[in-house]
């Protein structure tokens, strides 16, 4: 398989795919071509038979400490708008139908915040450094973190924070809702997010991508018509295999065998 220069893809588990971003001279700068390659990766892990559910985590020290500053500052407004610049980061929630997991440790300011918040769930240390500094250099979020940042937690907070540019604990990710889940080591962080991986892959791919449709759904539409979106999707999987399997094992006591379709 293709090796990397900004990361390293894994399969710690069956059905688990990672991607780890290993860029640490720049503490995980999001760097074009690093995206271009994270693209790469989590495609393959979307197409793979052998993957149901992808983690995307960065290093102790950073999961990423946003777009690459000095990439961004010789750039001119008809370069950023001709070539889409930081649309190529949406493919993360655009293309990839298999659930994303962000383990966060350290830095994730910026587009590394931006990044985090796109994955379908956070996990993250105690003490994980979340921001949007995008203030304190002459601009604003690009990559969607005044829209995400402000349906996680509400105006009054994002405004303050995007207006500030104050970062934000791991702590307070998870009070606020940002996060699903803290931990106090990097290691348990690590640990936890393999086990909650580890379990997704021990279901349905079909019921698992069919979840992670339905969820983010509610983002976009109004209440009633996420509902109406929902039932058509749950009706749906009475046409999967999966269902018979899963429902006719808990009638007969067994576990279920899943076929994945
Ligand atoms: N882009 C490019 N390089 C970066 C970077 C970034 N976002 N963040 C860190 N680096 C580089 C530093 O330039 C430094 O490189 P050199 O050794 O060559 O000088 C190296 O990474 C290590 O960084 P520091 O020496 O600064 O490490 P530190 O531990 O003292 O500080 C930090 C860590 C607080 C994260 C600090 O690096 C920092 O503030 N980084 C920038 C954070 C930021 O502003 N992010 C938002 C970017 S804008 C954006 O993301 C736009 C968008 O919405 C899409």
């Amino acid at each position: 398989s293709r090796s990397y220069e900004y990361i390293q893809i894994s399969t710690p588990k069956p059905g688990v795919g990672q991607v780890t971003l290993n860029r640490p001279k720049a503490l995980n700068a999001l760097c074009t071509p690093l995206i271009k390659e994270l693209n790469e990766a989590l495609n393959g892990f979307n197409a793979s038979d052998d993957t149901s559910v992808i983690i995307l985590t960065g290093s102790q020290k950073a999961f990423a400490a946003g777009a690459d500053i000095k990439e961004m500052a010789p750039l001119t407004f008809s370069e950023a708008y001709t070539k889409s610049f930081i649309e190529s980061w949406s493919l993360l929630t655009t293309q990839i139908k298999k659930p994303i997991i962000a383990a966060v440790s350290g830095h994730a300011l910026g587009g590394g915040c931006e990044l985090a918040m796109m994955c379908d769930l956070i996990y993250c240390t105690e003490t994980a450094n979340f921001g949007q500094p995008e203030i304190k250099l002459g601009t604003i979020p690009g990559a969607g973190g005044s829209q995400r940042l402000t349906r996680a937690i509400g105006k009054a907070k994002a405004m303050e924070l995007i207006l500030t540019g104050k970062p934000f604990t791991g702590a307070e990710a998870e009070r606020w809702g940002v996060a699903a889940r803290t931990f106090p080591t990097y290691e348990a962080l690590m640990e936890e997010t393999l086990r909650t991986a580890e379990t997704i892959a021990g279901y349905s791919r079909v019921a698992i991508m069919a979840c992670k449709e339905v969820v983010n759904k509610s983002q976009d539409l109004p209440l009633r018509d996420g509902v109406e979106f929902e039932r058509r999707v749950f009706h749906s999987l009475f046409g999967s295999q999966d269902q018979k399997v899963g429902m006719k094992a808990f009638a007969e006591k067994n576990k279920a065998e899943w076929t994945h379709s």
